[in-house]
């Protein structure tokens, strides 16, 4: 049993609109599943994100300058770092910040294979709390893939400024947020025709069974994703197909058909709207860069 999942999922669940949080959406399984996601056509952020660094890499270095010391919150398996790190002019150190140690060995050992004269400080922290930094600054956050947009904005605003704070004098931070567009590519970025982003979502209730010892019927619910268009979000959800009781933490559950569980939210962004949120959390604009359709921005903020 996984008492902090229970004790997560039966607040969640027991809440009069209910929710699981999504934190619990990333065990083997779920990472493995959103690996496969950022490789799905539909799903055009991590390629998208991806060819900006690349076709503006050379820009990217001339700003960052050299010697960069860059510290990545939530490395996942280290790929980008590699990528973005290779643009970069003999960066000095890279320190990945995960709450996961073991996925932070993964991403440490990819970049520091890959530059072996670089100097890699894994830190194991949950860095939406807080957490100490082993450099002294000036050092550039890095936060790609608009894991932000995971974020109520309010709660993005207050992230923001912690990282600020964390990164110290002279701050910078190299983040991605994925930007504001037609309804129908969104929601397919989070409803992919193979069914792998469904897969991820249903996942949870995979380990509420397993590690929490419900007995929810994979088969009576299903994913999915809604644009809302007054809070520029697309909203994840599961969906009771039908009445049913599910059994969990010695209580029954009560479902109604077509009552949802609100599983994630991801935040799109205008280009003026970011602007303002990073404005609100004491960063400015160094650069802006996006791709030719203007599905995605990439940021180099100030202090
Ligand atoms: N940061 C990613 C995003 O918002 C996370 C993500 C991608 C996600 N697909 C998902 C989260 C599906 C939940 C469900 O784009």
């Amino acid at each position: 049993m996984n008492a902090a999942l229970v004790a997560d999922a039966l607040a969640g669940l027991t809440a009069p609109r209910k929710t699981l949080p999504c934190k619990w959406l990333y065990d083997a399984t779920g990472t493995r599943l959103f690996e496969e996601i950022t490789t799905l056509p539909e799903y055009y952020p991590t390629r998208t994100e991806r060819g900006i660094f690349d076709r503006h890499g050379a820009d990217i270095a001339a700003r960052i300058g050299p010697r960069a010391r860059v510290v990545e919150f939530g490395p996942g398996d280290g790929v980008k770092a590699v990528q973005v790190l290779g643009h970069l002019r003999s960066p000095a150190a890279y320190v990945p910040v995960d709450i996961a140690a073991d996925w932070l060995k993964d991403a440490a050992g990819r970049v520091a294979r890959a530059f072996p004269a670089l100097e890699v400080i894994p830190v194991v922290a949950d860095f939406t709390q807080g957490f100490d930094l082993p450099l002294a600054p000036p050092l550039l956050g890095f936060f790609p893939g608009s894991t932000i947009g995971n974020f109520r904005r309010e709660d993005a605003a207050s992230f923001l400024a912690r990282l600020r704070a964390a990164l110290g004098e002279g701050a910078r931070l190299l983040i991605g947020a994925d930007l504001v567009k037609d309804p129908a590519v969104l929601v397919a970025a989070y409803d992919d025709a193979a069914g792998v982003t469904a897969a991820f979502n249903l996942n949870l209730l995979v380990r509420l069974n397993r590690e929490g010892g419900a007995d929810f019927d994979l088969g009576g619910f299903r994913h999915q994703a809604v644009w809302n268009a007054e809070a520029e979000r697309i909203e994840i959800h599961l969906v009771s197909l039908r009445d049913q009781g599910v059994a969990f933490g010695g209580r029954r559950i009560a479902f109604a058909a077509g009552e949802t569980i609100h599983t994630e939210d991801s935040h799109k962004y205008r280009p003026d709207g970011f602007r303002a949120l990073a404005a609100e959390a004491g960063w400015r604009e160094e650069a802006l860069w996006t791709d030719e359709a203007g599905l995605f921005s990439v940021w180099l903020l100030g202090t």
